[in-house]
């Protein structure tokens, strides 16, 4: 579908209140997106498990009002720069939602992460938000197919924060035009199209929190400075290459390739950040010392474990269900001491 498909020409009933409210996961990339242009479009395509009980839920009210306002609560508490962030974005969308600005907001949004856990909430957070748009179209006398308002909540979401894209759908999806990808675009998410092997589809994920609170850098600020990044070029050709060979890894079902792929894009995100001008260094030293005990006990115990980072220190551990006792063990007796305080997330990807 081409942008223009998603300006909307439909004319509105006229409604002066209701409500409506969605729930969205948040998702871990696998092949990481980082770096875009013209604002909002992804620099290389990018592929990313959707999780399962790390979501929002987010309650949007509308009233008809003289002047667009938007009000936003985390757990019942006001949230001024959210509040400020999200009306900003309203203005920006009116093309694809043209009644945005007729109306005063006020949305209710709650996490079932906590907020210092360093999972995005921008994510989960506009994907809800993008829902809610799409059925307050909806009552206000929008008709589509359940494809459509899917793809088109994916396409508002992306334009909150990238990522988002990716959390309207479930298991694998893929954001970014890639040739070998039927169906995909930069501007949404399409579910990962090929059969998937059952391997990975049960996959567990333990997040451990090395650090909590605020990133030291947020993902604006990097995507920006991949702009004048030495090895930019480079990097978004691997990443092309990266999706194409873990397509088909998806499907043939080789877990030591797709352990390979993943904790190489990890790295490469990192290393991206590292020699960007200006530096960040976003892993702690219990990063690096989780990474190294994971990978003597992979060796030692051959068990599928792999990890993946955000830009952030925190560890996403990767693993089949079928493996998850000794693992499990292992994280409990080895890892959760190298967290900042004993915290840990346990979530998985499902289909
Ligand atoms: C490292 O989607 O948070 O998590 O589009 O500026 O909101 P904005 O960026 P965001 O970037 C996510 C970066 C990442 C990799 C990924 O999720 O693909």
């Amino acid at each position: 579908m081409t942008e223009k498909e998603f300006i909307s020409n439909h004319s509105y009933a006229e409604k002066e209140t209701g409500e409506v409210r969605a729930k969205c996961s948040s998702n871990i990339a696998l092949i990481k997106y980082w770096g875009k242009y013209n604002p909002q479009l992804p620099a290389n395509s990018s592929i990313s498990y959707t999780l399962t009980d790390s979501f929002t839920e987010t309650v949007l009210k509308f009233e008809k009002s003289e002047k667009l306002s938007v009000k936003v609560y985390l757990e019942d508490v006001f949230q001024e720069k959210f509040s400020h962030r999200i009306e900003e974005y309203f203005r920006s969308i009116k093309a694809y939602v043209p009644f945005i600005d007729q109306y005063s907001y006020i949305i209710h949004t709650r996490n079932t992460f906590p907020h210092s856990s360093g999972i995005a909430s921008s994510a989960s957070g506009f994907g809800a938000v993008a829902q809610c748009l799409m059925d307050m179209s909806g009552l206000l006398g929008e008709e589509n197919t359940e494809e459509y308002k899917l793809t088109k909540a994916s396409f508002l979401a992306r334009l909150g924060s990238g990522s988002a894209c990716r959390s309207l759908y479930k298991g694998l999806v893929v954001w970014g035009k890639h040739l070998e990808i039927p169906g995909s675009s930069d501007l949404y998410a399409i579910p990962f199209p090929f059969e998937v092997s059952p391997v990975f589809k049960k996959m567990q994920d333990t997040i451990l929190l090395i650090h909590e609170g605020r990133k030291e850098m947020s993902s604006t600020v990097g995507h920006e400075l991949m702009k004048n990044h030495p090895y930019a070029e480079a990097r978004f050709a691997e990443a092309h290459k990266n999706l194409s060979d873990l397509s088909k890894i998806l499907q043939n079902g080789d877990l030591e390739s797709f352990g390979r792929i993943v904790e190489h894009e990890a790295l490469t995100l990192h290393a991206m950040i590292m020699t960007s001008n200006p530096a960040f260094i976003l892993m702690k030293p219990a990063t690096l010392a989780v990474i190294d005990k994971l990978w003597k006990f992979r060796k030692e115990t051959r068990t599928h474990l792999y990890f993946t980072l955000d830009a952030g220190a925190n560890i996403h551990l990767l693993y089949p269900e079928e493996e998850k006792g000794l693992i499990l063990n292992f994280i409990k007796n080895d890892l959760l001491k190298y967290t900042e305080n004993g915290n840990s997330i346990q979530d998985k990807a499902l289909f």
